[in-house]
């Protein structure tokens, strides 16, 4: 069995073939196993063969091997991509995930990079990158059968955007002190006072939750700062300064993209600090301080919970270096608390959309393109709602900063085209509304997030308003992303997708 990508597969297969070995089909993962084979055909015993077939392949890799008659037997090794094994009931398991081992494990063991282990009866012995007895920390099992139980939902994501009040309201406690209203971090290696800049790091949603913390860090504590695609960041020269702390955003935690771009961080000597909500996963051990989400045990393939979770660790964080820096008053710090603190209540209120949303996606599942517009925070909301929209619906969206317009993708818009537009009436907002104007104007059909003012204003003429809760800036990211959730996910069931298990999309990427 193998996850990941094995990158010298090519000169291996040559290698292979030229000595007269055949091969059947044409996949990276066939090279190990005939690698394996020649070492036992030239008298190998059974571990050397396999670590010495290892140490030939370059890329990143999980592999769990069994040779024909050792039947007791699995060896397994990592590289890049996780694995974890799982003891109990007299039995040993080995996993790419935690969950995986749901039910089958009461203790979880996460390998290390370059860990090789062999699994016998119950036990497991393994050895680190360089060949000596390794141990590893047992973790008792806290994933329960119960949370990978969709219970009467339909499909995990719908269970998952429901959720979101209650994960977020976990979340939230764990970084504010309620009765003072103020932000409580955990320790930090660092002083937010000495820091220079912030570099937001990740991939795809948690990517877009980096752009909206790059608002919030400007805003509260007056931080420059840097949204970094994980991939780009990670292979451009990048000048990054001993004062600034690197911050990566993940879901699972194990997201290679993001993690080489923690590795090369580390091997620099620079400040680390790691978003995640799978506690004990790999980014969580190897950044410098973790700030988890509490959104719980995400599987749908596209993120939902853990997406706004991830934005309100952003904004405590935001305000904590505020506060820190001195941005912030007591006083100022005060009423964002209280505005976050809101935010779980008011998210229920949206919830109560989505039947109407579930209407409007029979006209949306029509369509052949779709765009998705907003201006400051709301800009990468917009982002995020065009990436869920295509990934599980299949339909072409993209997402603009609607000022942008003008500039080129206006001469998308034709007649029909549904544009979605995320506005309340407040601040930079406003001027959202001329770009949807322009829009309707060229024979866009028009579906209008705003708050009850903005609908009032500005609903007249469009194709579907959807009212949302007046609320202050800080709060309009992670309540502006449900609707957007709720359309994308009844747009996917309308077309009879597999919304939970999209084609061509892993919930882990673990290769780069
Ligand atoms: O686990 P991560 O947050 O690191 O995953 C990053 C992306 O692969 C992930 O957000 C992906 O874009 C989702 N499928 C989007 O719904």
């Amino acid at each position: 069995m193998h996850n990941g990508i094995i990158e010298n597969f090519k000169a291996l297969r040559g290698e292979l073939t030229e000595a007269g070995a055949r091969l059947e089909s044409e996949t990276d993962t066939e090279v190990v196993a005939a690698l394996i084979e020649r070492n036992l055909s030239a008298g190998m015993p059974a571990e050397k063969a396999v670590r010495k077939a290892l140490a030939r392949l370059e890329g990143a890799f999980a592999l769990a091997i069994m040779i024909c008659g050792e039947a007791d037997t699995l060896y397994a090794s990592r590289r890049g991509s996780p694995l974890v094994l799982g003891f109990g009931d007299g039995q040993v398991s080995l996993g790419s995930d935690t969950l995986a081992l749901c039910g089958l494990a009461t203790e979880v063991c996460h390998l290390e990079e370059g860990d090789f282990a062999i699994l016998k009866a119950a036990r497991a012995e393994i050895f680190d990158e360089n060949g000596k007895p390794a141990k590893r920390p047992l973790k008792p099992m806290t994933a329960t059968a119960g949370q990978l139980d969709k219970g009467n939902y339909a499909h995990f994501m719908q269970k998952e955007i429901l959720e979101q009040p209650t994960a977020l309201a976990d979340t939230l406690g764990k970084y504010i002190n309620p009765l003072e209203a103020k932000v409580e971090l955990p320790e930090l290696p660092f002083d937010f006072k000495e820091i220079t800049k912030v570099n937001l790091i990740a991939c795809g949603t948690s990517a877009y939750a980096a752009r909206v913390g790059k608002y919030w860090f400007e805003s509260y504590a007056r931080l420059p700062v840097e949204a970094e695609i994980a991939s780009e960041f990670r292979y451009r020269d990048v000048v990054i300064g001993e004062g600034e702390l690197n911050l990566f955003i993940s879901q699972s935690g194990e997201t290679l993209d993001t993690l080489v771009a923690l590795r090369h961080c580390r091997e620099k000597n620079l400040r680390t600090a790691a978003i995640v909500n799978v506690a004990g996963s790999t980014m969580t051990r190897e950044a410098d301080v973790t700030f988890l989400t509490y959104a719980g045990v995400e599987i749908g393939v596209a993120s939902t919970k853990s997406f706004t979770c991830q934005l309100m660790v952003l904004a405590a964080l935001a305000i904590g270096a505020g506060r820190a820096r001195g941005v912030l008053t007591k006083a100022g710090e005060a009423v964002l608390v209280q505005a976050l603190e809101e935010i779980p209540a008011k998210l229920a209120e949206v919830l109560y959309h989505d039947q109407a949303i579930r209407a409007l996606s029979a006209a949306v599942s029509k369509a052949r393109n779709v765009l998705y517009l907003g201006r400051g925070c709301l800009y990468p909301v917009a982002l995020e709602g065009a990436l869920k929209f295509k990934e599980i619906s299949y339909i072409h969206a993209e997402g603009y900063p609607a000022g942008e317009m003008k500039h080129g993708p206006i001469a998308l818009v034709e007649e029909d085209i549904p544009v979605v537009i995320l506005a309340p009436s407040q601040g930079v907002h406003l001027k959202t509304f001329s770009n949807m104007e322009e829009a309707k104007s060229r024979g866009a059909k028009i579906i209008l997030i705003s708050d009850a003012e903005g609908v009032r204003e500005h609903g007249p003429g469009t194709m579907a308003t959807i009212i949302m809760p007046s609320v202050p800036d800080i709060a309009l990211p992670l309540l502006y992303a449900v609707p957007v959730q709720l359309l994308a996910y009844h747009t996917a069931v309308r077309k009879g997708n597999d919304v939970d298990q999209p084609r061509n999309l892993a919930k882990s990427v673990t290769v780069e």
